[in-house]
């Protein structure tokens, strides 16, 4: 065995014994390498006649290729013993079922939101969305609610400790009544110096906010305001319009309806509105759902129109209650808890 010969099977059992690509390039580098023991045989060359130089020549440049190949196909095999560790590190059972994404749901009150809409919509009323905070005179003085109405008290409305531009104080709306006047205002503007409007009919769904939490009440609930102002709009409308609603929420004609004498400053007469169904689980008790009455003059002149011509009507009803009463819970936090195992089972 010739030098070169030898040089080329140390160089093959040394790639052989390389275990890290790291120890390969080290193995590389001593004989490939700048001082490496074939680079060395080259540098050599110089030293022999030009006969010697190119028999010499043609056998280091065999012994290179050797040592080249030995390393290439080291480096395959490394490379293919890496990969093959890691497929199995990340092996993946194919016939293992998916992981299912849970399907989301709407919300109970959404919905029954969405289903009041629905109902009013196809009666033709209108949907209006306004502020959840409102100023001082949205809220209470434009709804005639006098300075010192308990309504206003800090024990019952949430008042935020901030002005608007025009110096108003801000409150989170105790109620969507304030929704009565902006759309009003924003109507009559639209139709200011023509011969007639047309009725306002709208309702204002959304949330509302009170200094109150009990089973029955929460801090933050919702409302839906209606507003039916016309220069011919009566109690009867009222009547009939709110049976009409209440019956096609339910889906059953089998529930009465009563209007009891109440007061509200922004409406005269007034009157709550109580419901009694006459079968079901909730049969034969009367159950308070929604303020109403004929809105007051001095409201009318509020919205921008003239109480000589225009009159209407105008209710706030409760949506927590309408959805507790049609799904029959009796806690109203359940709503508001959050809890997936109480709202899954509106899906
Ligand atoms: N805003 C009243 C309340 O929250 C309800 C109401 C609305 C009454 C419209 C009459 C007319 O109690």
């Amino acid at each position: 065995m010739n030098d070169l010969d030898q040089l080329v099977q140390d160089a093959q059992a040394d790639f052989e014994r390389s275990v890290m690509p790291a120890d390969l390039e080290n193995a590389k580098a001593r004989y490939l390498g700048k001082s490496g023991r074939l680079t060395e045989q080259l540098k050599a060359l110089g030293t022999l006649s030009a006969e010697e130089k190119k028999s010499r020549g043609a056998l280091i440049n065999s012994a290179k290729q050797q040592v080249e190949a030995a390393l290439n196909a080291r480096r395959q095999a490394l490379a293919d013993a890496e990969l093959e560790a890691q497929l199995k590190a990340e092996a993946l059972d194919v016939s293992l079922p998916g992981r299912l994404r849970g399907t989301g749901a709407v919300h109970p009150i959404s919905r029954t939101m969405e289903r009041v809409e629905a109902i009013f919509g196809s009666m033709g009323f209108d949907v209006a969305d306004g502020p959840e905070i409102e100023t001082d005179w949205y809220s209470f003085t434009a709804l005639n609610n006098p300075e010192n109405h308990p309504a206003r008290s800090t024990k019952d409305t949430f008042y935020v400790d901030m002005k608007d531009a025009e110096g108003r104080w801000l409150n989170l709306r105790p109620h969507t009544s304030p929704m009565q006047i902006r759309y009003a205002q924003a109507h009559a503007k639209k139709y200011a110096g023509e011969a007639s409007m047309p009725d306002i009919r709208v309702i204002a769904p959304g949330r509302t906010y009170r200094v109150d939490s009990d089973a029955t009440h929460s801090p933050m609930f919702h409302q839906v305001e209606g507003l039916w102002v016309g220069e011919n709009v009566s109690f009867k409308d009222l009547k009939v319009m709110y049976l009409e609603f209440i019956q096609a929420f339910f889906e059953t004609t089998e529930l009465k309806l009563r209007f009891r004498p109440s007061y509200f400053p922004f409406t005269e007469p007034s009157a709550e509105i109580d419901i009694m169904f006459e079968t079901g689980p909730l049969k034969g008790r009367w159950l308070e759902v929604s303020g109403s009455g004929q809105v007051h003059p001095q409201v009318i002149r509020n919205m921008g129109l003239d109480p000589e011509r225009h009159i209407g009507f105008a209710f706030g009803s409760g949506i927590d209650r309408l959805a507790m009463l049609r799904y029959g819970i009796s806690d109203l936090r359940l709503f508001f808890d959050g809890d997936l195992r109480f709202l899954s089972q509106f899906k």
